[in-house]
């Protein structure tokens, strides 16, 4: 039977993740739900944000059924991840910043950390370099502007003009910073742009080691072959949702359609939650692929 995955995230940025693991893996049955209606999430207070994404992904979850929940968003993802495992009862992928590939390669040197506002603060972020960065110097950037900038360029194909002004002087404060972690989902979307300012960066974004991480998890929940290595079977299919009223998502569907076959998009309705805990804790996963937990 065809597996399937729901991608989350607050608006266009798991559209990065979805892709690389339509890019890497056997057909699935791709869900994508973005919280349009609480867009953005890098500005929220981590209350009202935790709160937020259980709710959506518990309606999600219900609703649409997966094998597997993907949280494709760094800020939801380092809040989030120990509540939601253990509310629900499916394997929940997290996307975290790349810190741990980004100081492998960058080896004793300067790394930079571009993410939201509210991700470059968490206590996750701090853990994540003493655990794996303390060679390396790393400095951090937080950034709604992108957010913004990555959505329109995406949704309405406006150019994106505002970044070598809003980035150089980060640049110019740091000029030994040669790897920087895009700890946001939304940034690998600018990737071109951000590398035609500055080609001379190593961007490192944790896409691929989502993609690897869930066949991973695919294969344990199925018991089956590895999942890159089936390519046969029905071809799969891909659904958008959305939580806002009036918007009709029409570019997303466009890049999903790229993707596969659409074959829903429509909008997901909330039923309230009991408040719970956002520290809620269950085991975390033993052995995530570094840029997953
Ligand atoms: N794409 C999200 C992330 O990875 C958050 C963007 C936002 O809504 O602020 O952090």
């Amino acid at each position: 039977m065809t597996q399937s995955v729901l991608f989350f995230d607050s608006g266009v940025g798991g559209l990065s993740v979805l892709q690389q693991v339509r890019l890497h893996s056997q057909p699935l049955n791709l869900r994508y739900v973005m919280d349009d209606a609480a867009f953005p999430y890098g500005t929220k207070s981590d209350d009202e944000l935790a709160h937020r994404v259980l709710q959506v992904c518990l309606n999600a979850v219900n609703q649409l059924a997966p094998d597997v929940l993907v949280i494709a968003c760094n800020t939801a993802s380092t809040l989030t991840l120990p509540a939601l495992r253990q509310i629900l009862d499916i394997p929940v992928v997290g996307v975290v910043p790349a810190i741990k590939p980004a100081a492998k390669l960058a080896q004793q040197g300067h790394i930079g950390l571009l993410a939201t506002p509210a991700t470059v603060e968490r206590l996750y972020i701090n853990d994540l370099i003493q655990d794996f960065a303390e060679h390396c110097k790393v400095d951090r950037f937080g950034s709604s502007e992108l957010v913004y900038w990555a959505e329109d360029f995406l949704l309405n194909g406006d150019p994106v003009t505002g970044l070598k002004d809003h980035l150089q002087p980060w640049f110019d404060q740091f000029p030994q910073m040669s790897h920087v972690v895009l700890g946001c989902t939304h940034f690998p979307l600018l990737k071109p742009q951000l590398h035609q300012h500055w080609p001379h960066i190593h961007w490192i974004d944790s896409g691929e080691a989502i993609a690897r991480r869930v066949a991973v998890v695919l294969e344990q929940e199925q018991g089956q072959l590895s999942t890159t290595q089936c390519n046969s079977g029905p071809p799969g299919s891909i659904s958008l949702h959305w939580t806002s009223e009036q918007k009709q998502q029409i570019a997303a569907q466009q890049f999903l359609q790229q993707l596969g076959d659409l074959t829903e998009a429509s909008q997901l309705h909330l039923a309230e939650i009991d408040r719970l805990s956002p520290d809620a804790s269950r085991g975390a996963d033993n052995n995530p692929e570094p840029g997953s937990e």
